[in-house]
């Protein structure tokens, strides 16, 4: 290198100081280059416990102040007031049926009937532009869950009574999220498009419509086999085509209460089958761990959270 003047000697020098600043900022999480698990390490590494917590919490929308937000680390907001959007995620279950002049599909048990898995696919993709144009990138749908009893008050949220027509069903999971490429990894969640496509939700986990004569939130009483032939083939089907999250029930599986439930939301989802997204509690679904609901509130949310929920809906309210 020969001679040079002053000012580009300078320049230089801030550009190698800026160079080193910036190395020395180097986050592994930020860099696509690093593989999942090395920057989910790195990220878990760096958050402190409140900044965790935070992020596993869903909050009221009246609650969430940007003030609070900023305190708290709040992840989430829903709103579960009539006429109030929902900010984070919405229920669009048969279209973006919360704001005026979105279209509005028919209820699953509708979809259902018309045997036309590629038509479902096709609503989810609707639903999924429209709610994305009001800003929203979660939506709580679909239910796969196979109802059998039509005396459960919610069971026109089921696609079908037979569980290959819910599995075929599940093609309102591509519509919603995207396509997953042919060589993606098993159980991780996909999202194609961040300006077309919504995260979807698999509800609800598990057996929610089995319940003893059909009464909601109430016992499904069923052995392993059973629950393997009848309500989880849709659940497998949704982690193949990629779905981000799963809503836990609110029923019980032979008297456990599914949100505390380890064996099945870790032990079954999680690790059997490598399920890699996350997993929501359902709206206070937390609170009726306990009879009475809200009567041991910190065991809840242990229990809740040991189980292997990752969010929670509603941690902090408790009014109605
Ligand atoms: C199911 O319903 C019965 C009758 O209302 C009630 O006594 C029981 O506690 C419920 N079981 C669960 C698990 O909610
Ligand atoms: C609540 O549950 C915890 C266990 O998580 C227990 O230590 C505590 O005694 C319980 N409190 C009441 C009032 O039952």
């Amino acid at each position: 290198m020969g001679k040079l003047s002053m000012p580009i000697k300078c320049l230089m020098a801030v550009c190698l100081w800026a160079a080193f600043a910036e190395a020395e900022e180097y986050m592994k999480y930020k860099d696509p280059k690093q593989p999942l698990n090395m920057r989910i390490k790195d990220l878990m590494r760096r958050m402190t416990l409140e900044e965790k917590i935070g992020q596993m919490t869903q909050i009221e929308r009246v609650l969430a102040s940007p003030t609070i937000i900023q305190k708290y680390f709040i992840e989430s907001a829903l709103s579960t007031r009539l006429g109030i959007p929902i900010i984070y995620g919405i229920d669009a279950i048969h279209g973006h049926s919360n704001v005026h002049k979105a279209t509005v599909f028919p209820h699953n048990i509708g979809l259902g009937v018309t045997r036309d898995p590629s038509l479902v696919k096709r609503i989810g993709a609707t639903t999924a532009l429209e709610v994305r144009a009001t800003g929203i990138p979660f939506n709580f749908a679909p239910s796969i869950s196979v109802c059998r009893d039509p005396r459960w008050g919610r069971c026109y949220e089921s696609f079908s009574e037979d569980r290959k027509v819910v599995r075929a069903m599940t093609e309102m999971i591509p519509g919603l999220q995207g396509d997953i490429p042919f060589h993606a990894r098993k159980g991780v969640p996909f999202v194609a498009n961040v300006n077309t496509k919504v995260v979807a939700y698999a509800k609800h986990f598990v057996g929610n419509c089995g319940t003893v004569k059909g009464i909601d939130a109430n016992d499904t009483i069923i052995d392993f086999h059973g629950l393997l032939s009848t309500h989880m083939p849709p659940f497998l089907d949704s982690i193949i085509k990629g779905v981000a999250t799963v809503m836990v029930a609110y029923s019980s599986l032979t008297r456990k209460k599914m949100h505390a439930n380890r064996d099945m939301v870790t032990g079954f989802l999680k690790n059997k089958l490598k399920f890699k997204g996350f997993v929501e509690s359902d709206w206070k679904g937390i609170n009726s761990i306990t009879n009475p609901p809200l009567s041991n509130y910190s065991y809840s949310v242990e229990a809740g959270v040991l189980a292997g929920i990752d969010m929670v809906g509603w941690f902090l309210m408790t009014d109605s």
